[in-house]
């Protein structure tokens, strides 16, 4: 894996969208997987003002998440709510498909299947991902095999704090399971970008950069892999030695 060290949040967000941009102009039809958290606020701003200032033009390009908490579309802390509150909804020319898990299918294991056949027909050209404190990707937390394949996750605790802290919500309001991308579907992307900022991130990024690879640490999954680029700001890379 690669790895950009930057100054801070808003480097770290003009760095992705430097990315993003790449792989959108980079295909004749574009496919970009993008996550929500906090992570991705300013990069999701970003991508706003250059679709509607025609710096860039997706018009080909397709959208889809990396993952969906089980729970109502319209809840507070649902992707499909993030991505329309955030992007979808601010976009003056709409991309040309938008692609999200249903967390409130009845059905999850036919909407895992769904969504995978989804993904298999749109292989990602980027996969943007946001990084657990615990190292988790998407919702592939501690333990998780490295060989994963899209499924219902369960949350750790750390990672249900997260969405409690993230969306303002409590513990009973929290969702405590999600549909993600498995390692696999997100390793088949051309490019995986991983984000990180903040020192509550510190640990997971010393862990994933110096630390034994071992699924403790989902994120060391990536660290014999080539095409996946870690942008990491200051304070997210403040316990590392060198
Ligand atoms: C969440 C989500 C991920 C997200 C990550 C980091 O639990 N499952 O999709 O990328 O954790 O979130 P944040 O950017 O808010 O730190």
């Amino acid at each position: 894996m690669k790895v950009i060290f930057v100054k801070d949040y808003d480097e770290m967000s003009d760095k992705a969208y430097e990315f993003v941009v790449q792989a959108i102009e980079g295909s004749e039809n574009p496919v970009v997987g993008l996550t929500t958290g906090g992570t991705p606020r300013g990069l999701m701003k970003r991508i706003v003002e250059g679709v509607n200032s025609k710096q860039i033009d997706v018009s080909n390009t397709t959208m889809l998440n990396l993952d969906e908490y089980i729970g109502p579309n319209e809840a507070v802390y649902s992707a499909k709510t993030y991505m329309y509150d955030n992007l979808y909804n601010l976009l003056e020319t709409a991309p040309k498909n938008i692609f999200m898990p249903n967390g409130a299918a009845e059905d999850l294991d036919a909407e895992v299947q769904r969504y995978n056949e989804i993904l298999a027909k749109h292989p990602r050209d980027i996969q943007i991902c946001g990084l657990g404190t615990n190292g988790h990707i998407g919702a592939n937390e501690p333990g998780t095999p490295f060989d994963s394949t899209t499924f219902i996750a369960q949350h750790t605790d750390a990672t249900i704090a997260s969405t409690m802290n993230e969306y303002g919500i409590t513990r009973e309001e929290s969702p405590t399971e999600m549909l993600t991308q498995g390692f696999k579907e997100i390793l088949e992307s051309k490019h995986v970008v991983v984000f990180v900022s903040g020192s509550h991130k510190a640990e997971a990024v010393k862990a994933v950069i110096e630390g034994p690879v071992t699924t403790d640490w989902p994120a060391t999954n990536f660290r014999d892999k080539d095409h996946v680029t870690f942008i990491i700001d200051e304070a997210a890379a403040a316990l590392l030695n060198k």
